[in-house]
């Protein structure tokens, strides 16, 4: 499938109607993955708070993992090193072990596995590891999920604000800072691994309001200020676009701003989602660069063996 396809195919993952069968009794929820498929795990911890959620991008758990741990471990090839290390450390304490991947080693586990469709590059395939998730402890409405596929099925169709976005990155030879708030931390920080992976650019996250305690600062005194391209995602909180402004008067720079589109959570997140892969995308074709070629990542995993 080419990565244009890949993309497109999100509109289609959302449907995934798979949950995972929770244990009778956890207090905790601990979720492993590394790159494209760690990103799930903190979408899903910034989304939901009625257990705590722990998010880890290591070979190691935290000590408080044991028999009370519901352990997710999200792979999409099976075979990431450090997800199977904190999944044998979640073994080893007696944990609820889940795995959501497209085979693999972790496929291989004794325990509950989610398997979902091989054949996508592992950040391609992000509704199919998040909709488990979302399924099982948010329950999302046929119609949300009918609508969301909507939103994601127009954007497909016409992207012209993503196709903007990058060209303007592309021609002043930008590097991407994308800021946003609760709940879209999580996806500023998939928008900046989008731009690592898919355009090959260096990029960062930044989040209000905490921001306003450090980078605000070096967003008026910086060196270099020129060569960043500042993304902010429209808070939902009053307060929080209070400052968004705020910072902008301070700091006398300019912030492109980007609004969720949608009338629920799960509509709002994944339009921003999509709108960031595209944007990605674009860049990576303004570059002429192939979005799916991660050959380094590749080659330093081979070497690592
Ligand atoms: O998008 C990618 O290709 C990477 O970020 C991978 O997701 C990362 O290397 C981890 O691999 P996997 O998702 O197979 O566990």
């Amino acid at each position: 499938m080419d990565f244009a396809a890949e993309l497109k195919s999100l509109k289609d993952q959302i449907r995934y109607r798979s949950r995972i069968v929770t244990p009778g009794v956890f207090k905790n929820i601990v979720i492993s993955g590394m790159g494209g498929s760690g990103v799930v795990g903190r979408i899903f911890a910034e989304i939901y708070s009625k257990f705590p959620v722990v998010v880890v991008h290591d070979y190691h758990v935290p000590d408080f993992v044991d028999s009370n741990t519901l352990f997710i471990a999200i792979s999409y090839s099976g075979n990431t090193e450090e997800t199977l290390s904190a999944c044998e450390e979640a073994e080893e304490r007696n944990a609820s072990i889940v795995a959501i991947t497209s085979g693999g080693s972790l496929a291989r586990k004794n325990c509950q596995v989610i398997r979902i469709p091989p054949g996508l590059q592992p950040r391609s395939a992000l509704g199919y590891m998040l909709m488990p998730l979302v399924n099982t402890f948010l329950n999302p409405s046929q119609e949300d999920i009918e609508r969301t596929h909507l939103i994601l099925k127009e954007m497909d169709e016409n992207h012209s604000l993503a196709s903007k976005l990058a060209s303007e990155i592309f021609k002043q030879e930008r590097f991407p800072v994308v800021m946003a708030s609760s709940p879209y931390r999580s996806v500023a920080y998939r928008w900046k691994t989008q731009f690592n992976e898919n355009a090959k650019i260096l990029a960062f996250s930044s989040d209000f309001p905490e921001l306003n305690h450090n980078e605000t600062m070096p967003l008026k005194l910086s060196y270099s200020l020129d060569r960043f391209y500042f993304i902010a995602i429209k808070p939902e909180s009053q307060r929080i676009r209070k400052r968004v402004d705020v910072t902008q008067l301070v700091t006398e720079r300019t912030f492109t701003a980007v609004e969720p589109i949608g009338d629920t959570l799960l509509q709002k997140l994944f339009y921003l989602i999509h709108l960031g892969d595209y944007v990605s995308y674009e860049l990576a074709l303004l570059r002429n660069i192939d979005p799916s070629d991660v050959s380094l990542i590749e080659e330093l995993k081979r070497k690592l063996q």
